[in-house]
């Protein structure tokens, strides 16, 4: 280990040439378990020793009690994501550790998937896939395997940041007015296709399509319950590829089974990968397994964000994605 390189833990397997680049300007530490599991909170100090930064992944949590038993030579955590709600902001800024994330990358990528999963969805894909499989297909059929147009609908997104943007855009070809809600209307409206509504309420009634993009915080968690549920107009369509615990999954589930909410699409979930088995159980639902990001051109972008983050870092400079709460 030459001396004056610092000690980057990388706590999961990244794309090669993030790899490489991390071994040859880092003295890296690079997870080499045959899965690629994520190492635990015991795992991930023992691996921290001596250690300068960590660049960690959505999936191992950074707690307080984590924070606080990280060795003091560990000065920054970049994380392999935009999301950071895996990672306790204020532990960190308590113990001068500076957090980094990785937005812009990967929004056209998530953008991309709400749409597969706001058309399979309305489109019925799991059916449809199911039925091909188990060799149950008849006769085309006029009645059969009718799903949800779009033209003329309106689709209400919940979060127009980086990704809610990314979605709105995709959705004008489609034929779809879109409206959103913030805490506040952004500042660059005019250059968006989507109006701002104030109220979560109004936007939902106004929902034909509801699609989440708001970042996982005490504020938002459980946003979609079944009061917000029942708000939306009969036969509406849920996609969620922000975090699952914007939703309240028993209502949902709930909404699902009567028909009132007549299908979702979703590529993350509260406690994921163990999802809660009601959501197995349904035709309605179409799912998929937290790949919003995952193509091979976002995943290599996202790599090179974070270890630009930590160069700008141990060069002395504010890293561009530092966040803060
Ligand atoms: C993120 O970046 O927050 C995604 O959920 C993982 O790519």
């Amino acid at each position: 280990m030459t001396p004056n390189r610092p000690i980057v833990v990388v706590t999961r397997r990244l794309p090669e040439a993030v790899e490489r680049r991390l071994a040859c300007d880092y003295a890296a530490r690079l997870n080499r378990s045959a899965g690629d599991e994520s190492p635990d909170a015991a795992a991930i100090l023992a691996l921290a020793a001596e250690a300068d930064a960590i660049l960690c992944t959505t999936a191992e949590r950074f707690d307080q009690a984590l924070i606080e038993r990280l060795p003091a030579s560990v000065r920054i955590i970049a994380t392999y994501s935009v999301g950071y709600d895996h990672i306790d902001l204020a532990a960190a800024a308590a113990r001068g550790i500076i957090v980094t994330n990785t937005p812009d990358v990967l929004s056209e990528a998530t953008a991309d998937v709400a749409w597969l999963c706001l058309l399979g969805a309305s489109r019925r894909a799991t059916e449809g896939d199911r039925i091909i499989r188990d060799g149950r297909w008849g006769r085309w059929s006029a009645v059969a395997f009718l799903g949800t147009g779009l033209q003329g609908k309106t689709l209400g997104i919940l979060g127009l940041g980086r990704i809610g943007r990314a979605v709105a855009r995709r959705a004008i070809p489609f034929g779809l007015t879109v409206v959103y809600h913030n805490p506040k209307p952004v500042p660059d409206a005019a250059a968006i296709p989507a109006a701002y509504e104030a109220s979560f309420d109004r936007l939902l009634a106004r929902s034909h399509f509801l699609s989440l993009h708001a970042p996982a915080n005490a504020a938002t968690r459980k946003m979609v319950n079944a009061a917000a549920l029942a708000k939306l107009p009969k036969g509406a369509i849920v996609v969620n590829t922000a975090r699952g615990g914007l939703i309240d999954d028993d209502a949902l589930i709930a909404a699902l089974e009567s028909g009132y909410i007549a299908a979702a699409g979703l590529d993350v979930f509260e406690g994921e990968p163990a999802i809660n088995p009601g959501y197995l159980a349904l035709a309605n639902v179409f799912l998929l397994p937290h790949i919003g990001s995952a193509t091979v051109e976002t995943r290599e972008a996202m790599g090179h964000r974070a270890v630009d983050n930590l160069d700008a870092f141990f060069a002395g400079q504010a890293p561009r994605d530092a966040v803060s709460r």
